[in-house]
């Protein structure tokens, strides 16, 4: 029986199973009310019976893979701990909510060693907002995403391969590309993992934003299609690097800790921002604004495409890499705030010029 648990369930089988579930529970709902010994059937297994449903088609979902029954159980606990984390959370009436996904399985200690640290924040600063960019976006617009004007690639996964700096970067060189007149095209991740470590990164162990848009400046960037992404670390393949498309004349910073700065650069280009993300909050997020569970300490990265200051509360739009089955199709808001911002959101921006 505990084979079956583990394989990736077909369409007709989870239907099955879900009848032959609902079956057995409603049995066992009936049994509890006409029994006259309640012993045996609780309200608790009823509840317990349900978490079990839905951590089955959660291993199938993300095709989740458990080697054994001890990790099996392992799991379903930590699955459950979670559900009602996110219950308690989704009663208290925030400003955005959570839910399952990929990360549901994971205590908040293996979620953090799995993703912290992988980034490191780039120096401040570079130069200022006053660089000319291609998009003349002057007059200042109460709300705007760059997704309507057909200038921000598909949602990427960066699996196990954690690289939010190159994927941030990579992101907002592709936007930029567009915005400045040319087609939308996925720049290669993969070519900035494998072949930018003569300055500075390292792969899946980290890197810096700026490190890549150094790395574009001289060697330019290729396409996802000639240099696809394999999901690791890998030998530069020089020949494909040397098909360039991409390269960028520099790069600048946003000023610091002020939003009014960030939405008008926004207003020009998609603008990497750096967040700290590696916490109990993004681990679940699921939609909404994002506006508390989270500090300053930047821990992750970004691509901002947009802004609404209109709702309420007012906020960003970003782009993230944890595939499109993450938070809003892949995308998250994160409520505007002066100072360093929600998550620190203001603390370091910067963005790729043509
Ligand atoms: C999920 O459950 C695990 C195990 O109890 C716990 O360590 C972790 O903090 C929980 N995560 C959240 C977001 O509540
Ligand atoms: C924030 O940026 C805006 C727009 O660039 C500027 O007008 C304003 O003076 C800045 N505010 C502070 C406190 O620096």
């Amino acid at each position: 029986m505990f084979e079956g648990l583990s394989q990736r369930t077909n369409k007709n089988h989870l239907k099955n199973s879900i009848i032959t579930f609902l079956a057995i529970s409603s049995l066992c709902f009936l049994a509890y009310f006409v029994s006259s010994d309640n012993s045996f059937k609780t309200p608790v297994d009823f509840q317990y019976n349900l978490e079990l449903e839905e951590f089955r088609s959660f291993i199938s979902k993300y095709s989740k893979d458990y080697k054994t029954e001890e990790e099996f159980y392992h799991r379903l606990r930590i699955f459950r701990d979670n559900l009602s984390y996110i219950r308690v959370f989704n009663s208290q009436g925030q400003t955005w909510y959570m839910g399952i996904n990929q990360f549901s399985d994971l205590t908040h200690e293996e979620f953090n060693l799995a993703h912290k640290n992988k980034i490191i924040v780039p120096e401040l600063p570079i130069s200022d907002t006053t660089e000319k960019l291609a998009h003349p976006n002057l007059k200042m617009k109460r709300k705007w995403d760059w997704r309507q004007e057909g200038c921000v690639t598909q949602v990427l996964n960066e699996g196990n391969c954690d690289a939010p700096w190159a994927y941030t970067a990579v992101d907002a060189i592709a936007s930029q590309y567009c915005v400045s007149g040319h087609n939308l095209v996925q720049l290669s991740v993969q070519e900035v993992i494998d072949c930018s470590g003569s300055y500075g990164n390292n792969g899946c162990n980290g890197g810096t934003i700026t490190n890549v848009y150094k790395f574009a400046m001289k060697n330019g960037l290729t396409t996802e299609e000639i240099y696809p992404n394999t999901g690791k670390q890998g030998v530069c393949k020089t020949a494909k690097e040397k098909e360039t498309i991409a390269t960028i004349s520099k790069y600048a910073n946003v000023t610091p800790n002020n939003a009014t700065a960030l939405e008008s650069v926004i207003l020009q280009t998609p603008v990497s921002v750096t967040v700290e993300a590696i916490g109990a909050g993004w681990q679940n997020y699921k939609g909404g604004v994002i506006s508390s569970n989270c500090g300053t300490s930047l821990d992750w990265a970004v691509l901002a495409i947009g802004y609404n200051l209109d709702n309420s509360p007012p906020y960003y739009i970003c782009k993230n890499s944890w595939g499109d089955d993450w938070g809003e199709a892949g995308y998250v808001r994160v409520s505007i705030v002066d100072g360093a911002g929600t998550c620190g959101i203001q603390m370091s921006p910067s963005y790729p010029i043509f």
